[in-house]
């Protein structure tokens, strides 16, 4: 009987894809449970870029160090940013933790627990390697732990960042950007279709400079031609895009090859160029705008999402104004927004002027209100309109109805006589607008 693993999430989607890859590395000995209580071993996988996670994370494993007393072969390890970060502090502020592995070690849990479990000594492993090579890890029916099968998928096409934008993580505990081998790629995106995935989403911190450190290796507006063309696969995203790096010839891509969704992330921190600058963003409000110009000239329905940092330090009233104008000139069709907080390791940490909390309360309501009010009339501009919605699931509230999205990423929630179209394109028309999302009514199946 095989043995059970347990894992708990953190944050972002690149850390929800990790997981999903230490499932598969562990399939041969372990399946998933989703019950901490009854698991062999234990793993948090954590996320540090936004939140002080260590607290978060050091009351997580509390929570699983009396399940050690009824099952002493527990084993129980911390994976991800904060292991990367914190690495053998873990194991003198939580001695019960046996296994430590940062955002390159986790690519070695097996031998990590083989060892473990020889010496019976804690594991670490927080070594960040400039010249890392990812192992290419396929999904396949038999290493698949969920039985439930999947319509869209997240695939990491580059790990680490060198931007070094002053509030940030990420270079630190992600290390240097590495751009994985395209035939890599190509590779998990055709398990993954084989698996019935009809969507992928393509992930990096900045996956517009794919490619561009390596010999040989396609641009990511090339990268995308190549996905495209894999038979099965009917819808590309990717995400995140550095605003710097956003070529005209990938929005020419992003136009004209229809498996492209009409979608982009483009993060703009903020609006004023002076937080611009001290933030190390790498351009100007007016750059910022002139590339959403192009944009919406070579996709006029074009969804746009950002992330809106309030509350940087030294960010005035004038300052945080232009952030406001900005949402209205640019009117996003979502944002996330975050309060400024310091981090380790960064040089924003170690500025003068921080921002006392009440004010960057203040300015964040600010900020959901205002974004509220468009993204409110961005919806409602889609009420009378037929859309095509690539069916993901039941909807999340009730199961008489159908939930996808559309290719501006705008999900939707539709009735249907037909509930059998998990995986189908279909035709919706929409009829009413929610707040985070729309409501429609079927019309036809265009592919399934
Ligand atoms: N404080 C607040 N928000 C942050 N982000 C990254 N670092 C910080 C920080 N120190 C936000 C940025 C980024 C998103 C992933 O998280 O907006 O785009
Ligand atoms: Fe962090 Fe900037 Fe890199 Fe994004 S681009 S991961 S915000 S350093």
């Amino acid at each position: 009987m095989k043995k059970r693993v347990y894992i708990k999430t953190f944050g972002c989607q690149m850390n929800e894809n990790d997981t999903e890859k230490i499932y598969i590395l562990l399939s041969d000995e372990y399946e998933a449970t989703s019950n901490p209580e009854e698991a062999d071993l234990i793993l948090i996988n954590t996320c540090s870029v936004r939140e002080k996670p260590q607290h978060k994370v050091y009351s997580e494993a509390g929570r699983y160090k009396p399940l050690k007393k009824k099952n002493p072969d527990l084993i129980i390890g911390i994976t991800g940013c904060v292991a990367q970060q914190e690495g053998e502090n873990i194991i003198k502020k939580l001695p019960y933790v046996d296994i430590v592995l940062g955002t390159q070690g986790f690519y070695f849990i097996k031998e990590a627990l083989e060892t473990f479990k020889k010496t019976k000594k804690p594991v670490v492993f927080t070594e960040l390697k400039p010249d890392f090579k990812p192992p290419l890890i396929l999904k396949d029916d038999k290493n698949s732990v969920f039985t439930d099968r999947k319509v869209t998928a997240f695939v990491t096409i580059m790990q680490g960042c060198d931007n070094f934008c002053s509030y940030c993580i990420v270079p630190y505990v992600r290390g240097k950007e590495i751009s994985r081998p395209p035939e890599d790629i190509l590779k998990e995106v055709e398990a993954l279709v084989k698996m019935g995935v009809r969507e992928v989403t393509l992930l990096g911190q900045n996956v517009n400079s794919y490619g561009l450190k390596e010999k040989g290796y396609p641009d990511f507006a090339e990268l995308l031609e190549m996905v495209s063309q894999i038979e099965g696969l009917w819808r590309i995203r990717f995400t995140t895009s550095h605003p710097k790096d956003l070529s005209e010839k990938l929005i020419k891509v992003m136009a004209e090859n229809p498996k492209v969704c009409k979608h982009i992330h483009l993060p703009l921190q903020a609006g004023s160029n002076k937080i611009l600058k001290k933030m190390n963003r790498k351009y100007t409000k007016e750059d910022y705008l002139e590339k959403i110009r192009k944009l919406r000239t070579a996709i006029p329905e074009i969804g746009i999402t950002t992330d809106i940092i309030v509350g940087f330090p030294g960010e005035t009233e004038e300052d945080f104004k232009e952030t406001v104008e900005m949402l209205e000139k640019v009117r996003y069709q979502e944002i996330f927004s975050f309060k400024y907080s310091d981090r380790p390791f960064t040089l924003a940490q170690k500025l003068n002027n921080k921002i006392p909390e009440e004010v960057k309360e203040r300015r964040l309501k600010i900020i959901h209100e205002t974004q509220a009010k468009i993204t409110k009339e961005i919806y409602e501009s889609y009420v009378g309109k037929e859309v095509e919605v690539l069916v993901e699931d039941y909807s999340a509230k009730n199961k008489e109805k159908l939930m996808g999205r559309t290719t501006t990423n705008i999900i939707v929630n539709f009735n249907t006589p037909r509930l059998d179209l998990k995986g189908a394109l279909v035709k919706v028309l929409i009829t009413e607008a929610g707040k985070h999302s729309l409501k429609g009514e079927y019309l036809k199946t265009l592919k399934i």
